[in-house]
């Protein structure tokens, strides 16, 4: 420990912090733009600013280490004056559209000029870039609002591994974004939307599907269908003030049919049929490495959206180790334009899908014409969980009043398999609830059927499973040690892809998920977000699955009824053709390759 003093206040501070740090810990807060706690520090907008006795210049709080014995005053007259001064530098080259701004009340920069009392907006002159990229069906860059604080270049980098964002030219000329002159569709961009929950202001946020959504809703001809991720019920509370892991299905259902969705579905009984297609997947693979035939193995998730454009761009020659399942979205929304429209003997043309998610490459996915039937989408627009909160504020529903209502029939029940969806290690405990059940009729064995190494925010999870006395007809498992993996974020995806494509891989099944963390903190969540709000996220998360009866998936009745009714067999002619796609190899300027 180093002792030193911040505003007369006697401080023992951990040795190699930083004096922002070791304000923060002691709740003495010094304002900030572009320092992210954990994630982010560089010293870029020169907000934090301190007086450091001694020091004969004022000091970025953020990035300077304490040292013993340091007098720090974080409020002089000097710092006061100084950090206006530069609050209005970075409002000189920022557009005052405030008021229409998506970011209006949720902006940090807007925060931080309340915060510290600006006064002055002196320096109104000639702007710097004005570009909007508007390429990507994901996300909009208006680089006219950016402030360059390089927390997406951060993100992208360091954190997911892609490095297309990175800052380009000089000076007056700074600006982030691919190399000059690439949109963000000519480059390998995973559109998983992780710069857009850290940017401070509006400068990088999703494509807007709300106009859409709305238009549909007040088009008569349509029957407007939505359904939501597991993840969006527990982060969708936050937007409205809610803390972190508050969950709220029943009132997010009740919120939905207000704002006039003729039927409300929930994507876990799409979660809930993938285990079942992905089980007999994985069962079909395992039975033939057992008895000597060719196998694609590992075996790898496709449920995320982000994960599989990365692996088409930087792995297009491992294409076919990921499972052939559509994600759970696309899958109901196949399932409503052909078994729930003959239902109601409907033409599915005249059926509008919506999908409420946590993340901003689903908006891409419904994009991908390998993702259509008879030439409609699956699904017609994507709302992320922020997207959901902007429309249920817009449409004036007093969310906290509302009273809980369920989920609509027939595609509106689920297991508590389908609810750990939501987070990273969930898809693969989900399998083996059924996998394991299957081949030895006996329940996984593992206290409240968890997977404990697989569970949580660590990078790369691993396990091995062991299946003994197996069923008469899965006698070929006898003595197999089921190896598997769990990764969140694309720098783990890329450790364990590098294995994969040496043929080293040691493990029979993979789950990725593009977003450190999983859905409950897509790119489409709620801002802030930090591994304290993951953590909470997570708990609801497991606590909706504990607390249903049923929690594997092949016990969901409805998804039985399914079979029988509509799709015969899992891994037949209809679910071949409804809800199993292909993936097609990308270059890194997102052109398709042979
Ligand atoms: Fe410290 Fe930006 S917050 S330099």
């Amino acid at each position: 420990m180093v002792n030193i003093t911040i505003n007369n206040r006697k401080i023992a501070a951990r040795e190699g912090e930083t004096i922002m740090e070791a304000a923060r810990r002691n709740n003495i807060y010094i304002p900030s733009l572009c320092w992210l706690d954990g994630v982010h520090s560089v010293g870029s907008c020169r907000i934090c600013i301190v007086e450091v006795e001694g020091a004969r210049t004022l000091q970025a709080s953020c990035i300077v280490p304490v040292q013993d014995g340091m007098v720090i005053r974080t409020n002089t007259e000097k710092v006061r004056k100084a950090r206006k001064l530069l609050y209005e530098l970075i409002l000189s080259d920022h557009p005052r559209e405030c008021l229409s701004c998506a970011r209006n009340q949720s902006c940090e920069l807007q925060k931080l000029g309340e915060m510290i009392n600006a006064e002055g907006d002196r320096f109104v002159g000639e702007r710097s870039k004005t570009a909007i990229d508007d390429s990507s069906p994901s996300i909009i860059r208006d680089m006219s609002k950016c402030v360059l604080c390089r927390r997406c270049v951060t993100v992208c980098n360091e954190i997911q591994g892609i490095g297309v964002l990175n800052v380009q030219n000089r000076g007056f000329d700074t600006v982030i974004g691919p190399a000059p002159g690439l949109a963000l569709d000519t480059v390998n961009c995973t559109y998983c939307g992780q710069c857009t929950t850290i940017c401070p202001v509006g400068a990088l946020q999703e494509k807007d599907s709300t106009e859409a959504v709305w238009n549909a809703l007040f088009d008569k001809r349509k029957r407007v269908i939505v359904q939501t991720a597991p993840a969006v019920r527990a982060a969708l509370g936050e937007e409205f003030g809610y803390e972190p892991g508050t969950l709220v299905t029943g009132k997010m259902v009740t919120a939905l049919r207000e704002l006039g969705f003729d039927d409300v579905f929930d994507t876990n009984f799409a979660a809930d049929l993938t285990i079942i297609e992905e089980g007999s997947e994985l069962l079909e693979r395992l039975t033939a490495a057992l008895s000597g035939k060719q196998a694609v193995l590992p075996m790898i998730t496709s449920c995320s959206p982000g994960w599989i454009k990365y692996v088409e761009h930087t792995w297009p020659d491992e294409l076919d180790h990921l499972s052939s399942c559509k994600s759970p979205h696309m899958m109901l929304g196949a399932l409503t334009k052909s078994y729930y429209a003959q239902k109601l003997g409907i033409d599915p043309k005249d059926i509008f899908v919506v999908s409420v998610m946590p993340c901003t490459a689903k908006k891409f996915e419904i994009t991908r014409p390998e993702l259509a039937n008879d030439g409609l989408p699956n699904v017609d627009a994507v709302l992320t969980t922020r997207e959901l909160g902007r429309m249920i504020k817009e449409a004036g529903i007093d969310f906290e009043s509302l009273e809980d209502s369920r989920f609509d029939s027939p595609m509106g029940a689920s297991t508590g398999a389908a609810d750990i969806f939501g987070t990273t290690g969930g898809v693969m405990e989900a399998a083996l609830r059924t996998v394991y059940e299957l081949v030895t009729g006996r329940e996984l064995p593992f206290e409240d059927l968890h997977v404990k190494p697989i569970q949580g925010l660590g990078r790369i999870k691993t396990a091995e499973l062991s299946i003994e006395d197996p069923l008469p007809e899965y006698s070929h498992f006898g003595g197999t040690i089921l190896r598997i993996a769990v990764t969140s974020g694309l720098t783990g995806a890329r450790e364990l892809m590098e294995e994969v494509a040496a043929g080293s891989s040691p493990y029979h099944f993979i789950e990725v998920m593009g977003c450190p963390g999983g859905c409950i903190s897509g790119g489409g969540q709620p801002r802030p977000v930090d591994d304290a709000i993951r953590e909470k996220r997570l708990e609801a998360i497991y606590s909706e699955d504990e607390g249903k009866v049923l929690r594997k998936s092949h016990e969901n009745p409805d998804i039985r009824k399914l079979y029988e009714e509509f799709l015969g067999s899992p891994l037949g002619h209809k679910s071949h053709e409804l809800l199993h796609t292909h993936y097609v190899k990308r270059g890194i300027y997102n052109q398709l390759i042979d």
